[in-house]
């Protein structure tokens, strides 16, 4: 499958290496370097966002045309710039918002709640149990796409057919932080979803 990243840096970069082990074509693009933003979302059929909340909808508005009809994984958190929680209430999400900017789009929240820290392969597994990647969004086909992208990378999907549901998965990243950062215990840490 053709992914396109868009945005460099931790979550970008670390996605690129496992999406590119996973067999897929894989373009990363950023605001400065070879790649532009435009290259990385015009190469992918799935779209990973993979930049600050606070800078996508300047990001993600000139690309909208460009976006129409594919599936757009937002792997945002709507954090402040000391990672604080950016609240944004409980009747919507970062996921919802960018909806709205990306009207014609699939937009599916994943990723968000797995640290780039753990997003290596020796990193997936933690006792005999792969991380789980939650994935939710509108429409099931897009979800079902992305959770076999997360399955290729490694970890262990979780579909859920409701893009509003990333307003608990956006809850679930806080407190990843607070547990990490706030409470000190480090970002070698992930959440394993167990169903019997
Ligand atoms: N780090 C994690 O563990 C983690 C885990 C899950 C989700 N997330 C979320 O994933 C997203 C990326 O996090 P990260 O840790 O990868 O951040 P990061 O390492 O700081 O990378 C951010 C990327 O966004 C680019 N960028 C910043 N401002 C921009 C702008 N105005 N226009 C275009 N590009 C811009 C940066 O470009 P430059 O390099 O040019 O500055 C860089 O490529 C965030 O929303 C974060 O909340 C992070």
């Amino acid at each position: 499958m053709k992914i396109g990243i868009l945005g460099t840096g931790n979550v970008g970069s670390r996605l690129t290496a496992l999406f590119t082990q996973g067999g897929h074509d894989v373009l990363m693009g950023g605001r400065s370097g070879e790649i532009s933003l435009q290259d990385a979302a015009a190469h992918g059929d799935i779209v990973v966002v993979a930049v600050h909340y606070h800078v996508a909808a300047e990001v993600l508005r000139p690309l909208a045309v460009t976006l129409a009809g594919k599936i757009v994984v937002d792997a945002t958190n709507p954090l402040n710039d000391e990672w604080s929680p950016m609240l944004l209430g409980q009747e919507t999400s970062a996921s919802e918002e960018i909806a709205k900017l990306l009207p014609q789009s699939k937009v599916v929240k994943a990723f968000n709640t797995i640290f780039a820290d753990v997003m290596y392969p020796d990193a997936i597994s933690r006792g005999g149990q792969n991380i789980t990647a939650f994935a939710a969004g509108d429409d099931s086909e897009a979800v079902a796409d992305v959770a076999a992208l997360a399955r290729d990378a490694g970890f262990a999907p979780v579909a859920i057919t409701k893009l509003s549901a990333a307003r608990y998965l956006e809850a679930m990243a806080h407190l990843n932080i607070e547990l990490a950062v706030g409470q000190g215990g480090g970002t070698n840490a992930a959440f394993l979803y167990h169903r019997a």
